[in-house]
């Protein structure tokens, strides 16, 4: 589940980054740049930036915390017995 998830979360979040660093620097030239009709124009979009830097924020969160939930996960699990070591093996010898 978590390997998934962070694939999935790793994907999102590079993605996201492509719209978040266009809309950044491109709110802030439009505010440079100063004028009314493109301001009132570009207001109903003000919230983007900040939502999808929220969205990096978050994932990015994900990603700091995912070596030590993979950590903590390893630790909680029951250790494989030599026996069901063996027999993992010969399964997988089987299949392949
Ligand atoms: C508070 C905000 C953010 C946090 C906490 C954060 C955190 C992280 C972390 C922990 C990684 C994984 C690094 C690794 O394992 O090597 C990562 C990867 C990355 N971040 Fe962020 N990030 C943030 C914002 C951004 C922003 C604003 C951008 C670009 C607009 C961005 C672009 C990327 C990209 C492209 C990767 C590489 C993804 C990949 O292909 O694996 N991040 N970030």
């Amino acid at each position: 589940m978590t390997k998934v998830l962070a694939k999935w979360l790793r994907k999102f979040h590079r993605w996201i980054a492509v719209p978040t660093a266009l809309a950044i620097p491109i709110a802030f030239i439009i505010k440079l740049i100063g004028d009314e009709q493109l301001a009132a124009a570009w207001a109903k979009l003000e919230k983007i930036p900040s939502i999808l830097m929220l969205i990096m924020a978050l994932t990015g969160a994900y990603l700091i915390l995912l070596p030590y939930i993979v950590k903590w996960q390893r630790k909680n699990k029951a250790p494989v017995q030599p026996k069901e070591k063996a027999q993992q093996r010969q399964q997988q010898q089987e299949a392949s």
